[in-house]
């Protein structure tokens, strides 16, 4: 396999960058054995139908259901281990003197390779609540648990804490995640369709306020038209080689 080409403009401008920031999708961790939802043959939407398995609805119909669903894909985000473009990442926060990473991810494979303040749009599947009041829950099951639990302190089942479809995103987490895409210089949209709203007018937010916008995708995506730089490849393989264009150009400067 050949070594990913970054164009020369493109590390020109993240030489001049100051405010950086990321958006994140399932993509990113593909390459970690984790499934994204909407490639065909692998995406999890190719199998499963989501207003079954990821709206308040499907869980009030068959709480059982939802829950081992999501138990089943925790096992796997668990199992799974940071790859390259999640390392890669981290290298570039340490670059930028401003530098924010939004994901629609909930596997929690950012945090678990080094990325600090890690802005989870749809929340994480490591993580319960209570399915009423939203009360967090942090202990570990009772053995003779019923399915799904019930939280101790409200008896209410509890829920994974993820964002399902028909759902309100966590607003001080959007609100962060908007102004850094208002205010970036240069914003990189990895890994994600660009389908699911309102995380995809991330870049469009970014493109509107004069960033220069890179999407890394090994297939056009809604978004592709509008980037400044499309990067047609893997994220574990484009982004460690954009690492070290920018650490060498810097270096010869
Ligand atoms: P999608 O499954 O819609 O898109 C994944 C994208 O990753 C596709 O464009 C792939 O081409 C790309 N991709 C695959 N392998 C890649 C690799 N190695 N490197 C880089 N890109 C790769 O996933 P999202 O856009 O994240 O929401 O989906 C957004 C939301 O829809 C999810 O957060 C989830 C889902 O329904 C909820 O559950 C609320």
């Amino acid at each position: 396999m050949l070594p990913a080409i970054i164009p020369s403009e493109l590390t020109k401008r993240l030489l001049l960058a100051r405010r950086v920031a990321v958006l994140t999708g399932a993509g990113i961790s593909a390459e970690s054995g984790v499934p994204t939802f909407r490639d065909a043959l692998t995406g999890l939407w190719e199998k499963y139908d989501p207003a079954e398995l990821a709206t308040p609805e499907a869980f009030e119909r068959n709480p059982k259901l939802v829950w081992d669903w999501y138990q089943f894909r925790r096992e796997l985000c668990l199992a799974a281990e940071p790859n390259a473009g999640h390392r890669a990442l981290v290298e570039l926060e340490k670059i930028f003197p401003q530098f924010t990473l939004t994901t629609q991810n909930v596997d929690g494979l950012h945090e678990r390779a080094g990325s600090q303040n890690v802005l989870r749009l749809h929340g994480s599947i490591l993580r319960y609540k209570c399915s009423r009041t939203g009360q967090p829950f942090e202990d570990s099951f009772p053995l003779t648990a019923e399915t799904p639990p019930r939280h101790p302190q409200t008896g209410h089942f509890l829920r994974p804490d993820v964002v399902w479809f028909g759902e309100v995103l966590p607003v001080d987490v959007w609100a962060l995640s908007e102004q850094a895409a208002r205010e970036a210089d240069v914003y990189f949209t990895i890994g994600t369709s660009a389908l699911v709203h309102p995380a995809a007018s991330l870049p469009k937010i970014a493109m509107q306020n004069e960033a220069v916008v890179i999407e890394i995708n090994p297939t056009t995506t809604a978004f592709s038209a509008s980037a400044s730089f499309s990067l047609r490849g893997k994220a574990g393989e484009i982004l460690p080689a954009l690492v070290q264009a920018v650490l060498s150009s810097r270096s010869t400067d």
